[in-house]
């Protein structure tokens, strides 16, 4: 069986998206679209792994989907969808809890982050948070995998789970017809000059959504002024900025910024300091806003006027989620086959 190429990747519903999740996801995901079949998920079963208010959560599911359209994600030609109204991933992910190994799990470096001290009051489902990710992949059979720097861990754990399943069941997958290699080993697609975004207030932190300041980040829906206050505000060193990338090293915040605007630029670190090098941070800054404000400004706007019809994004996930689940229907029913259960 020929495995068709196929882009699947997926965003939680857990607060406010920022420049990390643009630059180092959503923007990928947008430009993929032209060379695969996409599927982008708001994965809204992963979200729930730490306590999400119900009173809250179809909001923030909502505006993760605008946030995909705003971008430029054409639902009409790619799947969008949230993750809950696909059954099977869910089924998935409990067959490959029996495939993964808790040595694995036990690696997970963003477990230990997430759980922190307190890791006995821990959700059994923050523990397996990988074997749902994998499942939600391998579901769709998907080959390639946009994803910032920190889930490359998860991705690994993934190939290990499809490598895993292929081999226990080699048998069954032959003797049933379904070829060699049942799962494909997804691959990341990790690249450009922004996989690591910072935070604007401390270099060698990761920027989030749950950082307690939001002038760590840049959210998707600030508007020009909060842009412009929190790049001000940004941490920079006294130097100038180098003019070669080499100059970088060492200094967390300087390279973060660079980083930043030559990812919104379409252009390279190099590129940036060939222009900037030797500027006062103050003048590099106010480039940056402008540049800023110009990329992010129409999508913030967008995705205000799409959250005010909250019936058109349930109606655009509601048909991804029927035309999912055409997919990931047919590989469960192979997947129960070469396991050995009885179906209908
Ligand atoms: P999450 O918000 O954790 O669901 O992440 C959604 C996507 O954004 C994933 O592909 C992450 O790897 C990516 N991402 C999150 N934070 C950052 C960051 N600071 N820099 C680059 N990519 C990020
Ligand atoms: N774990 C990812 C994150 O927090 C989100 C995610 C869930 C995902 N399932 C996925 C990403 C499948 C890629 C593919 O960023």
């Amino acid at each position: 069986m020929a495995l068709q190429e196929r882009v699947f990747s997926g965003v939680q519903p857990t607060g406010n998206l920022h420049l990390g999740n643009y630059l180092g996801a959503i923007k990928r995901f947008v430009e993929l679209q032209g060379r695969y079949d996409c599927i982008y998920c708001v994965v809204d079963l992963h979200a729930i792994t730490v306590w999400q208010e119900p009173a809250e959560l179809p909001q923030a599911i909502r505006e993760v989907t605008a946030a995909f359209l705003a971008c430029g994600i054409d639902p009409t030609k790619h799947i969008v969808f949230n993750q809950s109204q696909v059954a099977e991933h869910a089924e998935l992910a409990w067959i490959f809890n029996c495939i993964a190994r808790l040595g694995w799990l036990n690696r997970m470096t963003q477990f230990k982050e997430k759980a922190g001290k307190d890791r006995e009051n821990a959700s059994v489902g923050l523990y397996a948070y990988p074997t749902l990710m994998a499942a939600d992949i391998l579901v769709y059979r998907a080959t390639h995998v946009p994803v910032g720097e920190d889930q490359k861990q998860h991705l690994e754990l993934s190939r290990d789970i499809a490598q895993k399943f292929n081999n226990d069941f080699a048998r069954s997958i032959r003797e049933h017809g379904y070829g060699e290699a049942f799962f494909p080993l997804p691959e990341p697609l990790i690249s450009g000059e922004a996989t690591r975004v910072m935070s604007l207030r401390d270099g060698t932190k990761k920027m989030s959504k749950s950082d307690a300041s939001d002038y760590s980040r840049i959210n998707l829906t600030d508007d020009a002024d909060a842009i412009a206050l929190k790049f001000r505000r940004a941490k920079t060193d006294p130097e100038p900025l180098p003019s070669e990338e080499a100059g970088l090293k060492n200094r967390p915040e300087a390279d973060n910024l660079v980083g930043i605007y030559a990812a919104l630029a379409g252009a390279t670190r190099a590129g940036v300091l060939a222009e900037f090098g030797d500027a006062q941070f103050s003048t590099f800054k106010s480039a940056l806003i402008d540049l800023a404000v110009a990329k992010l400004g129409p999508i913030g706007a967008e995705m205000k006027r799409l959250t005010h019809d909250p019936v058109a994004i349930d109606a655009v996930l509601a048909d991804g989620a029927a035309r999912a689940r055409k997919l990931a229907g047919e590989t469960m029913k192979a997947v129960k086959d070469v396991v050995g259960f009885v179906r209908a």
